[in-house]
Formats: structure tokens, C-alpha cells, sequence
């Protein structure tokens, strides 16, 4: 089965061709990214009617080149699959309908993707591992421990009750002066810095409940530079030091919970996996410290490549794969939704993803 996917909910507009076999083995045909960073950069984050207008100039031809570098036409694919939430509803709407009408077309299945969910499904395509394990989604918009219990079947343990961790190193970033996307830009300060010089408040550390917090540390961050005020280049260094030193401490904190709830749900799974995505995946301190706790743990640790942990087609068209062979396609009645839990059992949290924008 080869299925077209489609993604256009925040910033990246892309589609891309992949290939289901039989044994549930998944290989990506092509994968096509078109980031937007550059036009929103100005503004010091996405902007959603530049984000909406953006992807519409381009999503066709992407669409074309994902064909092209799979060596297909459109009768080769067997289905579609788009993105229908959660995002910006521009944006959605976009994908979403270009999506309906290659499918309506070509008179193709259709699938309406939720995009939490091609994150949560890439490491069955990029790693074959099999159900049960745990994500942290960490990027832009949404920061998640999720338990991942089956197709269809998520369970939520914690998200951050107020800003997403990307959120909080772009506002970081922003307050001292660095550029955007600010996530690189702390790391790269930080790698310069003394992170012993100043102490930053933990959020959430040693709560029982898994979830994050992040604004707090982010005042934080805004009072301190406030007291230091000319900042100078040693200042910030040091700052970033400090802020990716309790990001750290907390993630590393929240997550060797989440291993400890993953043992007492699931004690028969042999070898247990902890699989991280999103933006902030990227930062070789956090994941050195997640690896370190995977293997005193005991844990798995899954890293997919860093262009399938942020966001892209393959995945959603890898989504659209796993639920075709499950269960019937989308009706094209189906609308966008700019909020779409993972996890509809879990209540909604006061503040959590109140950006809604990036996942
Ligand atoms: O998943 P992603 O590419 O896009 C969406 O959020 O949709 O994540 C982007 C986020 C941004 O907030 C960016 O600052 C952050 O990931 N990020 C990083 C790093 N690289 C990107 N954060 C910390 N360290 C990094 N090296
Ligand atoms: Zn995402």
C-alpha cells in the first residue's frame, strides 16, 4: 500500500509517499519539506495568515515533487492521508481540502490525520517497534509524555500546563536578544556558558503528577536579565547555561517517573522503549540526559532521524498507512480542528497548548 501524505499545520508545508508491506514494514518513498522559518522569522514566530497564504502557494508543486521523487503518478498511490488537527486552522484548512480532492479525484481512500498522532506512530516506521512504549513529544507547540498502547489507543500522562519546552526556549531566546527559532541559539550559548553562576527554578520537579511547567522558569529567566541589565555577551552565556541545566534536571525528573509508571502498567514488557520527537530532540544536552536514563533504566531509547522527529509528511502518510489496514477510510465530511487531543479521555488542562499552533 502507497499512500500520500500531507502536512501543512504550523510552519513546514509537505507531503511525501510511503509504503506499507504486508508485515506492517513501512519505507518512505519521498519526503518533501518546505520550511517557512524564514518568513516568519521578522516577527519572532509563526505568523498564522503568513503561515495559511504559504503553504496554498506551495502545495501543489510539493505535492507534484513527492511524486516525482518516488517514481509515481497519482494512480500509483492507493490512498491519501492529510493532516486534520490540532494546528492552525488556516493552515488545516489547506491541507486538509487539497487532501479531500486528490482523493475525491482519483476516487482514493482518505484518511484525516491527527498529527499528534504521526508523531507518536514514527517509531513503527523508522524503528519497527511494536506496542506498547512511551513518547515525549517535545517541540514548538505541545510537550507530552504519551503511552502509546495501541493504533488508536493513547493514554496521556502528563503535558505542560502553560507553555510547550520550544515555546519556552524561543521566549527565552527572544528575551535575551537571540534570534528565532531561539531552541539552537540557547544551545549554543549555553555551550559557552557557566551554568553554575546562577540557579533557575525546577518546575514540577519531584511532583507526582507527570505533567510540565514551564512559564515560571521563564520569568525567572526575564527577572534575572532584568537585575544584570546591560547584558553582556558572558551574561547570556551563562543565563542559557543555567536555562538548559533546569530544563534538564526537570525533564529528567518527569521522564524517570514516566519509566516508573510504564513499569508498574506494563511489568511483562521485556524491553521497554521511550521514543522522543519534536524540535527540542534536537538538543544534544537533553538527549544525552534522556539516554543516560534510558540505559540506568533499563529503557530503550529511540531517537528517529531529526527530520522525521520535527514536523513532515511521512509521517502523517505513515499514519494514513497503519489505520488503512485497521480500519474503513475518512468520510469528506470531515472537518479541520484547530484542538485535537491525543487522548479524549483525558480532561484538558487550564493553559495547556493554549498556543494551539505548533506540534
Ligand atoms: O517540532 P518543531 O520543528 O516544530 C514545531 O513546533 O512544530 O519544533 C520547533 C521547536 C522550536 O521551538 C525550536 O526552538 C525548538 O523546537 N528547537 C530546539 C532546538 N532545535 C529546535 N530547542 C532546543 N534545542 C535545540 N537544539
Ligand atoms: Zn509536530
Amino acid at each position: 500500500m502507497r499512500v500520500l501524505g500531507i502536512e501543512t499545520s504550523c510552519d513546514e508545508t509537505a507531503a511525501a509517499i510511503v509504503e506499507r508491506d504486508a508485515d506492517g514494514h513501512g519505507r518512505i518513498l519521498s519526503n518533501v519539506v518546505l520550511s517557512q522559518i524564514e518568513e516568519h522569522a521578522p516577527y519572532g514566530g509563526v505568523v498564522p495568515e503568513i503561515a495559511a497564504r504559504a503553504h496554498v502557494e506551495v502545495l501543489d508543486r510539493l505535492v507534484s515533487q513527492a511524486l516525482q521523487e518516488a517514481h509515481m503518478t497519482l494512480d500509483d498511490v492507493d490512498a491519501v492521508a492529510a493532516t486534520a488537527g490540532p494546528g492552525l486552522i488556516g493552515g488545516l484548512i489547506v491541507g486538509l481540502m487539497t487532501g479531500k480532492a486528490i482523493a475525491m479525484a482519483g476516487r482514493k481512500p482518505f484518511f484525516a490525520i491527527n498529527h499528534l498522532e504521526g508523531h507518536a506512530l514514527t517509531p513503527r516506521l523508522t524503528d519497527r517497534i511494536d506496542f506498547p512504549y512511551l513518547l515525549l513529544l517535545v517541540s514548538g507547540g505541545h510537550t507530552q509524555m504519551v503511552l502509546v498502547k495501541g493504533l488508536g489507543d493513547y493514554e496521556r500522562l502528563g503535558t505542560t500546563v502553560d507553555d510547550a519546552l520550544g515555546e519556552a526556549f524561543d521566549k527565552t531566546a527572544k528575551l535575551l536578544g537571540l534570534p528565532y527559532p531561539g531552541g539552537p541559539e540557547v544551545e549554543k550559548a549555553a555551550l559557552l556558558g557557566d551554568r553554575a553562576r546562577f540557579t533557575l527554578p525546577r518546575p514540577m520537579k519531584g511532583e507526582e503528577r507527570l505533567d510540565f511547567s514551564f512559564s515560571g522558569l521563564k520569568t525567572a529567566v526575564r527577572q534575572l536579565a532584568t537585575t544584570l541589565e546591560p547584558l553582556s555577551q558572558t551574561d547570556v552565556n551563562d543565563i542559557c547555561a543555567a536555562f538548559q541545566a533546569a530544563v534538564a534536571d526537570t525533564l529528567d525528573d518527569r521522564v524517570s517517573r514516566s519509566l516508573m509508571r510504564f513499569r508498574q502498567s506494563f511489568p511483562d514488557v521485556f524491553e521497554p522503549s521511550l521514543v522522543v520527537a519534536g524540535g527540542v530532540a534536537a538538543n544534544k544536552e537533553l538527549r544525552a540526559r534522556l539516554q543516560r536514563l534510558c540505559s540506568d533504566d533499563g529503557f530503550r531509547f529511540i531517537a528517529p532521524p531529526m527530520e522525521l522527529c520535527t514536523d513532515n509528511a511521512a509521517m502523517i502518510a505513515w499514519a494514513g498507512a497503519e489505520r488503512a489496514g485497521f480500519a474503513p477510510a475518512d468520510t469528506f465530511d470531515i472537518a479541520p480542528r484547530s484542538r485535537w487531543p491525543l487522548d479524549m479521555q483525558s480532561a484538558p488542562l487550564i493553559g495547556a497548548g493554549r498556543r494551539g499552533a505548533k506540534a
